[in-house]
């Protein structure tokens, strides 16, 4: 069986951390190296969870979005992203690129909501069909440093999670480096202070070892 022979990488971290940035130069580096990839992101990728994307990071009828329904949100997104979209890929041997999966809802409906990880760690696995990353890109950054780059260029305001006090943003960070500590196999952790181009190189590095 040549089912699920892809490749499926994520990248992780708090606000600011340049995901986007690094995310688009690895999909240019992968096809220039004449691998087939896509690039997609979590909460979204398909048009039923983009628009879970919109609900969750921007509702404010003034009605409370209770943390287990967050939850339950993001594992809806995921579980169409999921079926939608990446596991059809991988079945074709692609490369699949997403910004942000399910170490994020560790993070934030975990680390930061504090909801029990034992159900998040259920509803990851129900939601992504048991499908894990192969490899795991962790942008780590203070919050500070983090909020100090995306202050800058947000003009129309933040949304629901970049709304949150520090100490929220602090408990993030803190459950991504938990997470990498306990599955250093799977994650790569890069200091996201470093220049774009250093970050990008290192990723390479990750990538030519894992992939060529
Ligand atoms: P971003 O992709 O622009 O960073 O926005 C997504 C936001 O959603 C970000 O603040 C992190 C948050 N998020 C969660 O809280 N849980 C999740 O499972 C995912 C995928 C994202």
């Amino acid at each position: 069986m040549s089912e699920n022979n892809g490749f499926f990488i994520t990248f992780e971290g708090p606000e600011g951390a340049g995901k986007s940035s690094q995310v688009a130069a690895l999909a240019e580096y992968l096809t220039s190296r004449g691998r087939e990839c896509i690039l997609t992101r979590e909460p979204g990728g398909t048009g039923l969870a983009e628009l879970i994307r919109q609900v969750v990071k921007s509702h404010n009828s003034g009605e409370t979005v209770h943390d287990e329904t967050e939850l339950l949100l993001m594992e809806a997104a995921r579980a169409q992203h999921v079926r939608e979209k990446i596991l059809p890929a991988l079945n074709q041997n692609k490369v699949v690129i997403c910004d942000r999966f399910s170490d994020s809802t560790r993070a934030y409906q975990g680390g930061a909501r504090k909801l029990p990880m034992a159900v998040i760690d259920y509803l990851n696995d129900f939601a992504s069909a048991g499908r894990k990353p192969d490899l795991t890109i962790l942008l780590d950054l203070s919050p500070e440093a983090g909020f100090a780059r995306i202050s800058s260029r947000e003009p129309e305001g933040f949304d629901r999670f970049e709304n949150e006090k520090l100490d929220f943003h602090r408990q993030v960070r803190q459950a991504f480096l938990d997470t990498a500590e306990a599955e250093p196999e799977r994650f790569c952790v890069i200091d996201a202070t470093l220049s774009k181009e250093e970050i990008s190189e290192k990723i390479r590095q990750v990538i030519d070892a894992a992939l060529f």
